[in-house]
C-alpha cells in the first residue's frame, strides 16, 4: 500500500473509507501508513457544520467567535447579538479560513441567524448595572436564555445547545423546561458549559507538579458555581498526589478562579479569554464526536440520573446524536464524596429556581 492512495481516495470518500484504512493498518503496521490513516482521518469527517453564537459581540462571544472562525471543522458560522454583531461579522469574515461568518442583529433576525444550525453556542449576558438586585441579575440572564432557547426551539429544534451564561446552574434547566415546553426537548442535546473549571484545574495541578498543561485531565463534577464545583483530583491523569492541606487548598482555588480574575480586572469584568478557550474547546469536541470520532469525553452540566440531583456535571462520552453516555462519577476519595455530599442541597435549590422561573413565564 502506498501512502498516496489512501490519501487522494479518503478526500472524496468520507468516514467508511477511513474505517477500512484503520482495518488496513492493523493488518501491516507500519510507520508510512500510520501517518497516512491520521492525515485521512483529519479531511475525511464532514467538516461542515454551521455553528451559531448567541452574544458574539460580548467579552466571551468576541474571542470565541475567532476561535471558532479559526477551525476547520466550521463551515457557517452566525453571530447573533443585540449590538454591534455587524462590525464583528465584517471584522472575521476577512480572516483566510473557509467558515463563512455572517452577523445578525436584534429579534427580528434571531430566526435566521439559527436556521440550519447544528450547534448553537450561548454566552450572552446583560452585566450588573447600579441598584440592581441579586434578583434581578437573575432574571435578567434568565429571561435572556429563555428567549434565545424559544428561537432554538423554533428554528433549530435538533441543534446542540450549549449554554455559557451564567448561572449556568439554573440556565440549564430553564432551557431544558423550554424546550420541553415547545415539545422539542432532547436531554442529550443540552450542556451547560463547565470546561473552564476543568481547564483550570488542569493548568493549576500541572503548576503544582511541574507536568505538560496540555497532558493533565483531572475531570470536574457537581455544579458550576463556588462549592458546587468539585474537582477529582483522585481521578487525575497521569495520577498525582497531594498532602490533604495541599489538596483542600488546591481544590478552594479552582473553585473560587473566577474571583482571581475579577479581583485582578479590577472592575472591568470575569473571565473572557479563558472562557472563549474553554468554550471553544468543548465545542470542538462536540463536532468531533458528531462527525464520528469516537471516544471523545467531555465533562458538563446537564440532566443526569448520576445522584439525587436532577442535573450535574459527569464526564460525558459525546457522539453523533450528543451524550452517548453518561460516564458518571466513577470512584471517588472520602475527601470528594463529602464535597458531593454538600454540593446537593444548594444545587436542588437553583434547579428549582430555573424551573420555577420557566413555570412562571409566559412564553
Ligand atoms: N460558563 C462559564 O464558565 C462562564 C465563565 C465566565 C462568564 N460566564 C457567563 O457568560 C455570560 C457572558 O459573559 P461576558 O463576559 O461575555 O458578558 P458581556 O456582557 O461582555 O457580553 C454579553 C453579550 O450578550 C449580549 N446580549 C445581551 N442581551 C442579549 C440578547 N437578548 N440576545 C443576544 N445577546 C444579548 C450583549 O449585547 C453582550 O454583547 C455571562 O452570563 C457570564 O456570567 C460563564
Ligand atoms: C449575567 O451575565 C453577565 C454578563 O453579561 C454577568 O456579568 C452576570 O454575572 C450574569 N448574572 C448572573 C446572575 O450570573
Ligand atoms: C448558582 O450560580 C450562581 C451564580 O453563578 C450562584 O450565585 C449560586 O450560588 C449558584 N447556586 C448553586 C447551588 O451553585
Amino acid at each position: 500500500l502506498s501512502v498516496s492512495l489512501p490519501l487522494s481516495l479518503s478526500l472524496s470518500l468520507s468516514l467508511s473509507l477511513s474505517l477500512c484504512l484503520s482495518a488496513s493498518v492493523s493488518l501491516s503496521a507500519s510507520v508510512s501508513l500510520s501517518a497516512s490513516v491520521s492525515l485521512s482521518a483529519s479531511v475525511s469527517l464532514s467538516n461542515n457544520a454551521k455553528v451559531a453564537v448567541l452574544g458574539a459581540s460580548g467579552g466571551i462571544g468576541q474571542p470565541l467567535s475567532l476561535l471558532l472562525k479559526n477551525s476547520p471543522l466550521v463551515s457557517e458560522l452566525s453571530l447573533y447579538d443585540i449590538a454591534h454583531t455587524p462590525g464583528v461579522a465584517a471584522d472575521l469574515s476577512h480572516i483566510e479560513t473557509r467558515a463563512k461568518v455572517t452577523g445578525f442583529i436584534g429579534p427580528d433576525q434571531l430566526d435566521a441567524a439559527l436556521k440550519g444550525c447544528e450547534v448553537v453556542v450561548i454566552p450572552a449576558g446583560v452585566p450588573r448595572k447600579p441598584g440592581m438586585t441579586r434578583d434581578d441579575l437573575f432574571n435578567t440572564n434568565a429571561t435572556i436564555v429563555a428567549i434565545l432557547s424559544d428561537a432554538c426551539a423554533r428554528a433549530c429544534p435538533e441543534a446542540m445547545i450549549c449554554i455559557i451564561a451564567n448561572p449556568v446552574n439554573s440556565t440549564v434547566p430553564i432551557t431544558s423546561e423550554v424546550m420541553k415546553k415547545r415539545g422539542v426537548y432532547n436531554p442529550n442535546r443540552v450542556f451547560g458549559v463547565t470546561t473552564l473549571d476543568i481547564v483550570r484545574a488542569n493548568t493549576f495541578v500541572a503548576e503544582l507538579k511541574g507536568l505538560d498543561p496540555a497532558r493533565v485531565n483531572v475531570p470536574v463534577v457537581g455544579g458550576h458555581a463556588g462549592k458546587t464545583i468539585i474537582p477529582l483530583i483522585s481521578q487525575c491523569t497521569p495520577k498525582v498526589d497531594f498532602p490533604a492541606d495541599q489538596l483542600s487548598a488546591l481544590t478552594g482555588r479552582i473553585q473560587e478562579a473566577g474571583t482571581e480574575v475579577v479581583k485582578a480586572k479590577a472592575g472591568a469584568g470575569s473571565a473572557t479569554l479563558s472562557m472563549a478557550y474553554a468554550g471553544a474547546r468543548f465545542t470542538f469536541s462536540l463536532l468531533d464526536a458528531m462527525n464520528g470520532k469516537e471516544g471523545v469525553v467531555e465533562c458538563a452540566f446537564v440532566r443526569s440520573e448520576e445522584t439525587e440531583c436532577k442535573y450535574f456535571s459527569t464526564p460525558l462520552l459525546l457522539g453523533k446524536n450528543g451524550i452517548e453516555k453518561n460516564l458518571g462519577l466513577g470512584k471517588l476519595s472520602a475527601f470528594e464524596e463529602k464535597l458531593v455530599a454538600d454540593a446537593m442541597a444548594e444545587l436542588k435549590g437553583s434547579i428549582k429556581k430555573g424551573e420555577d422561573f420557566v413555570v412562571n413565564m409566559k412564553l
